[in-house]
């Protein structure tokens, strides 16, 4: 009797074995995790935003949560495209992710964009990694990553622009935590 595997079926994308297909897929799985994990960090932010740059900062974010959450919606999707069921369970995120949660709270604009500078340092270096990793195997899964990368580095430029003075000095460049980053870029 052939069994039955419910986190992968026995197909994936034409012109790859199933095994680096779901390889490929396999690999997609921590990228799902790290972009729920941030759409939901992002939103955390814009309800915890305070002070004058307020409403710039907490109005920028949304549009960023939204363009997020449509890349967690096509890894997922590329995902099962290749034969692999993403799992977009908030218990198996937190077992999987190798990241503390977000940990600023009630906080200034400047201090939000800062430690969220590091997070996206975080996110940005690990989906390049995917990308070295995924793309011996897979360009069309690499051209999906790629293009995310693109959009998230943007981002990090949109929000760096608030953090910089003239010299394009960071404030709180070599911070090595979000409190620190935070705190530096509050004095
Ligand atoms: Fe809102």
């Amino acid at each position: 009797m052939a069994t039955t595997n419910q986190s992968a079926a026995p197909y994936t994308v034409p012109g790859l074995s199933t095994e680096n297909g779901h390889e490929v897929a396999q690999t997609l799985q921590q990228r799902l995790h790290a972009l729920n994990d941030l759409q939901l960090t992002l939103k955390h932010a814009h309800w915890n935003v305070v002070g004058p740059n307020f409403i710039s900062v907490h109005e920028m974010l949304d549009p960023q949560i939204e363009l997020v959450r449509g890349f967690v919606d096509e890894l997922a999707e590329r995902m099962a495209t290749m034969g692999v069921g993403p799992s977009g369970l908030p218990g198996d995120l937190v077992q999987a992710r190798t990241w503390d949660d977000y940990s600023v709270h009630r906080a200034t604009a400047v201090e939000h964009l800062a430690a969220l500078d590091l997070v996206y340092n975080g996110i940005i270096e690990d989906h390049r990694d995917a990308i070295q990793k995924v793309g011996e195997l897979d360009p069309i899964t690499e051209d999906m990553l790629i293009g995310q990368v693109k959009e998230l580095e943007l981002f990090q430029w949109f929000m760096r622009a608030h953090l910089e003075n003239s010299g394009g000095v960071l404030q709180h460049g070599g911070a090595r935590t979000e409190q620190d980053a935070a705190e530096s870029a509050a004095q």
